[in-house]
């Protein structure tokens, strides 16, 4: 199939880009070949290329930036969408969009299945769910993904902060966590506990979505890798595996961060949709995360 993918230079476009290269003509475009913002051109790429499928990996991704630019993070998350929609319609392209676990106000006790009602606590939920309205509304041929805490090769992400971190040992809060070097004895890295999701190789969730192109799935999927942890359990399995035996991990609380934009408690998804659909599952967070170091360890 021809594929125009949107965001293809991003976390989870590269490896878009790479997986589905495999089998399909994929087109890549990114800001320097589009602003998704603007509907005319949408339109002109989308009627040039004239794809079987748009995938919109593109986002803006800063959810904390998104607090205090509600304008560029909608224009981005939701008006974006709704521009690609109609420049589908006409054409009937079936559309693949991605969205978050952060569309959840995170209060359940178990996994969010695609049919949960969505209730953001935060402006980039707030932005992506009205993407996901656009889609809905303006579509009658879409894919929509909703997939949390990504890290991928190509991106800013937590495990590459962790490890950062545990290299300088001496640096100051850049994501979910601070460390707090000690003249002597042990460093100590921080990091919140009392949040719960499904960290996700952005690897495997591009080979999930061409599991759901080769299904010709259409409507929700909820898609992670298996299992979940607090951010405090996925920082200690990161150094683990990472040989910083050494450092040690503080659980705090989110409150303690003082972050501008609020973060659900629970954002663990339901995968039994995707799972009842493509016969497959994906792999444990733990193996993921192994996939990834060694990954990272052959790109330096
Ligand atoms: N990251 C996560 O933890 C996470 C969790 C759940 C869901 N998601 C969703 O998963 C998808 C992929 O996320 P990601 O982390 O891979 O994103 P990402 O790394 O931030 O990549 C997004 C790409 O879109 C580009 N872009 C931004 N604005 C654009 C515009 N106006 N026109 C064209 N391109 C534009 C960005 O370019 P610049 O970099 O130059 O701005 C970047 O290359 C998104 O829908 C996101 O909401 C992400």
């Amino acid at each position: 199939m021809k594929i125009l993918l949107l965001g293809h230079k991003g976390m989870l476009g590269s490896d878009l880009m790479t997986r589905l290269s495999a089998d399909h003509q994929v087109i890549g475009m990114d800001k320097e070949e589009i602003d998704i913002v603007s509907p005319h051109e949408c339109q002109n790429a989308i009627s040039e290329t004239a794809p079987d499928i748009v995938i919109n990996a593109a986002a803006y991704t800063n959810v904390d930036d998104c607090e205090t630019d509600r304008e560029g993070c909608f224009a981005v998350n939701a008006e974006a969408v709704k521009n690609i929609a109609e420049a589908c319609r006409n054409m009937k392209i079936w559309i693949i969009h991605f969205s978050t676990d952060y569309v959840f106000d995170g209060t359940a006790r178990e996994p969010y299945h695609e049919d949960a009602p969505c209730n953001p606590i935060n402006v980039y939920g707030e932005s992506k769910l009205a993407g996901e309205r656009y889609l809905q509304n303006l579509s009658d041929n879409y894919t929509l993904i909703r997939t949390s805490w990504l890290y991928g090769l190509n991106g800013k992400n937590f495990v590459r902060a962790i490890l950062e971190k545990a290299e300088a040992k001496n640096y100051i809060d850049v994501t979910m966590a601070k460390t707090n070097a000690k003249a002597d004895g042990p460093s100590t890295l921080s990091v919140v506990d009392d949040q719960i999701g499904s960290p996700t190789y952005t690897k495997d969730l591009a080979a999930a979505t061409a599991l759901l192109i080769d299904k010709n799935a259409r409507g929700i999927f909820h898609v992670t890798n298996r299992g979940s942890c607090t951010w405090h359990q996925f920082a200690v399995k990161i150094l683990q595996e990472a040989g910083f035996d050494k450092i040690v991990v503080e659980p705090i609380k989110s409150s303690d961060l003082k972050r501008p934009a609020m973060r659900p408690a629970y954002g663990i998804l339901s995968t039994q949709k995707f799972i009842h659909t493509t016969g497959k599952a994906t792999q444990p967070w733990q193996l993921a995360l192994q996939n990834y170091l060694e990954s990272c360890k052959m790109h330096n």
